[in-house]
């Protein structure tokens, strides 16, 4: 019987995260949870109720007072606020500019640390983030923090943005991954952090194939 572990993955924007993760949870059966999509939902709702982004208390309260739900489907991992779909809103230019502001918030951190703890708790988990390995799941039986250089994560931005018809430059996209990776490096509550026991993985002249098979093969040795 193979052991149902957790399995955190943790990087910068642009990683690669969220695609691999998804092939490795696949191949194991395992549940994938993407918290960015969970800050980003956050980010969204406190942009349709118009509370400002600086307003720790309020944000706070809307995380608080709304339910987010994930759900796997042929299409990759759907995500609901109270019942709403809204997979592909929270996803936006608008959204991604401010989502960095509202993860700052250690009041947000906590309600949204709660829930991933919660749903992660059964293990047989893919979770990927900026603080999994450090705070969501320091017990992980895996842990690994992907990476690629800025250039490298641009360019998958960009040819992402194409596909899904967002129109934009590869060195815009550089100057916004810059400015979220300091952000989200330089915050004090749980900033994006390499935990000392995770796995370096650089995916820069990786495929996505091949990084997802580096993570099962480390996946495989701790599952039995
Ligand atoms: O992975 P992503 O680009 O969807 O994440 C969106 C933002 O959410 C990211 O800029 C920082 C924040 N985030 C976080 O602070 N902690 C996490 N565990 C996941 C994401």
């Amino acid at each position: 019987m193979m052991k149902k572990i957790q399995i955190a993955i943790d990087g910068p924007a642009g990683a690669g995260k969220s695609t691999v993760a998804k092939i490795v949870a696949e191949k194991l059966q395992f549940t994938y949870i993407d918290t960015g999509a969970m800050y980003r939902a956050v980010t969204y709702q406190a942009m349709q109720q118009h509370v400002s982004l600086n307003d720790a208390g309020a944000l706070t309260t809307v995380a608080e007072k709304m339910k987010i739900t994930l759900q796997p489907s042929a299409q990759g991992q759907l995500i609901f606020i109270d019942g709403q779909e809204v997979t592909q809103v929270v996803r936006t230019p608008a959204v991604t500019a401010n989502v960095s502001q509202v993860a700052a918030h250690a009041g947000v951190r906590a309600v949204m640390v709660k829930l991933q703890q919660e749903l992660a708790s059964a293990g047989g988990v893919v979770m990927d983030g900026r603080d999994i390995a450090t705070h969501v799941l320091p017990q992980a039986e895996l842990k690994v923090y992907m990476s690629a250089t800025v250039e490298e994560r641009a360019r998958r931005r960009f040819i992402d943005n194409e596909q899904r018809g967002i129109a934009s430059t590869v060195e815009e996209l550089q100057r916004a991954i810059e400015e979220r990776d300091r952000q989200d490096s330089e915050r004090e509550a749980s900033p994006l952090i390499q935990a000392p026991d995770a796995i370096f993985l650089d995916t820069t002249h990786l495929t996505i194939e091949e990084a997802a098979n580096e993570i099962l093969t480390l996946a495989y040795d701790k599952m039995v």
